[in-house]
């Protein structure tokens, strides 16, 4: 690891005992069911990363004045281990993760995590919490690093001082499958992410900034929302936290593009790209406009939708409703194609198929 940095562990002494552990473990939820440590590594300027611990879970000490708390200089992940049917933990494309962390780093002028160092972290926790990562029937080790500022100073400057934390929670589905596909609100009065702005990074405030409309789609019935471009307010972009994958009548699957620098590089959304182009699917990614959509899935030319995540990993969509206009995806079905990517990633991910793309590092 880089610059030697050893992990001091300290295990939990009164750990969650076995029988509570499995009781949560076998039905998780979502985002709720934590394991019992923590890793944390500490930043100062002139210093370097140091401080490497593994630690029993419990609350941060921060100054009030730290600057995450004021001016948002916060970065996360989502990734998760997976149990293989012969009981092994194994990680999927982790350093895809580390390298997209740095990117969100440069991006909120944050301190520079090295791969090494960030794998390490992954790797150590996972190891200790070993006993939460659930059966696959049941779901997935859901793996959330993220780096904080915790300098204390109201000035408006990037901080000195960073907290870099991975804490895990034991996960099933994103969205409760009893529902059917989810519905989708699509947002046209805010919006996600502008060109030059903070839609590639993922920091908090792109998440902050959409639980308004999340709040309004769940008006409507709606389980996630679909933002538009910022300028024309035409193009689709990407869900609250989530891509956005469409499969259309000749076979074509067609995601909105990277290059405006609005959406998110998702590591899903590209190992979706992949599969597909493997499975000889015509892979585009282009601008789709929405007015396009609600007429492609009322002529029927737009077959299927779907959301792609670490969290959601491919979620069908059965319904878009706008404040104008609504439609039905698929008569509100899972779809074929939907479903066949879905297994086709499952199977890598939790190492029931051959790994062809060297995307499986075991724990
Ligand atoms: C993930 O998919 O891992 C994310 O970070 C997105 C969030 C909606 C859970």
């Amino acid at each position: 690891v880089s610059d030697n940095i050893a992990f001091k562990i300290t295990r939990k002494t009164d750990g969650t005992p076995a029988a509570e552990r499995e009781s949560l473990v076998a039905n998780p939820g979502f985002g709720r069911a934590f394991t019992d440590h923590m890793a944390v590594v500490t930043y100062t300027e002139g210093r370097g990363w140091h401080s490497a611990e593994i630690l029993p879970r419990q609350p941060l000490m921060l100054d009030p004045a730290a600057s995450v708390l004021h001016y948002a200089q916060e970065i996360f992940e989502g990734m998760k281990a997976y149990r293989t049917p012969n009981g092994a933990v194994q990680l999927f494309r982790p350093e895809a993760n580390a390298r997209r962390f740095q990117k969100s780093a440069e991006r909120m002028a944050m301190a520079q995590l090295p791969e090494d160092l960030f794998l390490e972290a992954v790797t150590q926790l996972v190891t200790i919490d070993r006993d939460w990562v659930p059966a696959p029937e049941v779901g997935t080790l859901y793996i959330r690093p993220f780096m904080i500022a915790t300098e204390a100073a109201l000035g408006v400057k990037p901080a000195s001082e960073f907290k870099f934390i991975v804490i895990a929670c034991a996960a099933g589905e994103y969205f409760s499958k009893d529902a059917g596909p989810v519905s989708v609100w699509v947002e046209t009065d805010t919006v996600r992410a502008s060109r030059g702005g903070t839609g590639t990074a993922k920091c908090g405030g792109n998440y902050a900034a959409s639980l308004t409309a999340q709040m309004e789609g769940k008006e409507h019935g709606c389980q996630q929302v679909l933002f538009l471009d910022a300028e024309e307010r035409r193009w689709l972009e990407e869900m609250g936290g989530m891509n956005v994958m469409m499969v259309f009548e000749d076979g074509t699957l067609l995601t909105p593009p990277l290059a405006g620098g609005t959406i998110l590089h998702g590591i899903t959304r590209d190992s979706l790209l992949t599969l597909a182009r493997d499975a000889g699917m015509p892979v585009k990614e282009e601008r789709y406009a929405l007015d396009q959509l609600f007429a492609d899935a009322k002529s029927g030319k737009l077959r299927e939708v779907f959301a792609c995540g670490t969290a959601a990993v491919v979620s069908p969509i059965g319904a878009f409703k706008s404040k104008t206009d609504s439609c039905t995806i698929n008569n509100n079905t899972v779809g074929d194609v939907t479903a066949k990517l879905r297994q086709t990633l499952c199977d890598i991910q939790f190492g029931r198929t051959a790994d062809p793309h060297d995307w499986i590092r075991t724990v």
